[in-house]
């Protein structure tokens, strides 16, 4: 059954449903290995010590199974997803000296994640990243009506969105890589968007310390779509402190300024001369407390970032569209991908009160996120580039986290 599309319950049956699901299998495959053997195990030299293995994370309230996919590599680096969500649970990584640290923020039960849906820790967002202006679009000449969960606005797809899904999953084994293979169902009018969509993740490790992460969906009507990852790093280690030391490099001239509820104007603005410039490489913290109202609208107390750049790596996998790095441990994120935005976002509204893995506690500012994706509100905003996707046509997206020191 490993490799069998699973379906929703409100799908099961649909043959439209299951010919989506088929498409989408059918696209560019990975070999995927239906075994529980180790790549390090398959004899395999060119990849020795990488290897994925599985088990019982914990089960939500209502019972379901939710399972751990463990990926590790040669550098005694290594990545833990989680079936809920489809999320990053944790990262481990050593720094300059070999001394290993979580650097992703979490929880290890469901429960923290389903009682704090707001922080997305970790997890794959869908149907769309960010921010729709009060709660509609319009598509095809028709205005769909989406449940607002973010003051007059959607977020993340709205409440109870792919976040706080359980989805099927099985491991890969490339020889190069090893990673998890994740599916979801998500029947038309979830949330108000249009169309039965089915979508598959996969997260692959490899031995160069790239993380990477392929998406693809299909929808059985026109729709809109704007897939990300919702990881917090904290270089330090998660729960250790605030990442405002931190030096952040992002390769944009432009990011799109936001209105009071956090919408975009539709402008695109130089940072030059703004706290928003990371064109060269700036720590986190040195401008994030200046009395700027864009600072304010993100954060009105304490001032964060929480906008979406505008990449001059505009989609191009090759070239570099963020680094932080961590000086004191030398452990550094590096993220490339097909998107044309990341909106990196400061933790703001985190306050120490979320249970974190192994009780750790998460400060305001004690992380960041690199969400690569499509600009919030594009589906109203005609000169953005567009997130619409047509009937039978297939989403996708890459995105790759580097880790450094290799
Ligand atoms: C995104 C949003 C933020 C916030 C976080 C999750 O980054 O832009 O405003 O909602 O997700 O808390």
């Amino acid at each position: 059954m490993k490799h069998e599309f699973k379906l929703g319950t409100t799908a099961r049956g649909s043959a439209g449903a299951a010919a989506l699901a088929a498409l989408l299998l059918a696209g560019p495959a990975l070999a995927a290995s239906d075994s529980d053997s180790q790549a390090g195990d398959s004899g395999d030299d060119q990849s020795p010590h990488l290897a994925v293995s599985h088990s019982d994370f914990d089960k939500t309230p209502d019972g379901k199974q939710v399972e751990k996919y463990h990926l590790t590599n040669r550098n005694g680096m290594s990545v833990d997803i989680i079936t809920f969500g489809a999320r990053v649970q944790a990262i481990d990584l050593p720094d300059k000296n070999g001394n290993v640290a979580d650097i992703a923020l979490g929880a290890d039960k469901v429960k923290p994640y389903i009682d704090n849906e707001g922080t997305y820790f970790g997890a794959i967002i869908g149907r769309y990243g960010n921010r729709i202006a009060n709660g509609q679009f319009k598509l095809d000449g028709k205005t769909y009506k989406l449940p607002k969960n973010n003051g007059p606005n959607t977020l993340h797809g709205g409440p109870k969105s792919w976040d706080q899904q359980v989805w099927a999953a099985h491991q890969l084994d490339t020889g190069n890589a090893v990673g998890v293979e994740l599916t979801h169902f998500s029947p038309d009018g979830q949330n108000g968007f249009p169309g039965n969509m089915a979508v598959t993740v996969r997260y692959t490790l490899d031995n160069d310390n790239d993380l990477r992460i392929h998406y693809s969906a299909v929808s059985d009507k026109d729709t809109v779509i704007n897939l990300t990852n919702h990881t917090y790093f904290n270089l330090a280690g998660a729960g250790n402190g605030t990442i405002l030391d931190q030096v952040a490099m992002i390769n944009a001239d432009q990011f799109t300024p936001i209105d009071k509820t956090l919408i975009p104007t539709g402008k695109l603005k130089s940072v030059s001369g703004t706290p928003m410039d990371f064109t060269t490489p700036t720590p986190i913290g040195a401008h994030i407390k200046e009395d700027n109202t864009q600072l304010k609208r993100a954060e009105p107390k304490k001032g964060g970032y929480d906008f979406n750049w505008v990449l001059d790596s505009k989609g191009d996998l090759a070239k570099l569209a963020a680094r932080v790095s961590d000086p004191k441990s030398g452990r550094t994120v590096e993220m490339y991908t097909t998107e044309p935005g990341v909106q990196f976002y400061t933790s703001n509204f985190l306050d120490g009160t979320f249970p974190g893995t192994n009780g750790k506690k998460y400060a305001h500012w004690g992380g960041f996120t690199l969400e690569a994706q499509h600009y919030p509100d594009s589906p109203n905003q005609s000169n953005f580039p567009s997130t619409e996707l047509k009937a039978g046509q297939k989403y996708s997206q890459t995105t790759i986290y580097k880790f450094l020191p290799e």
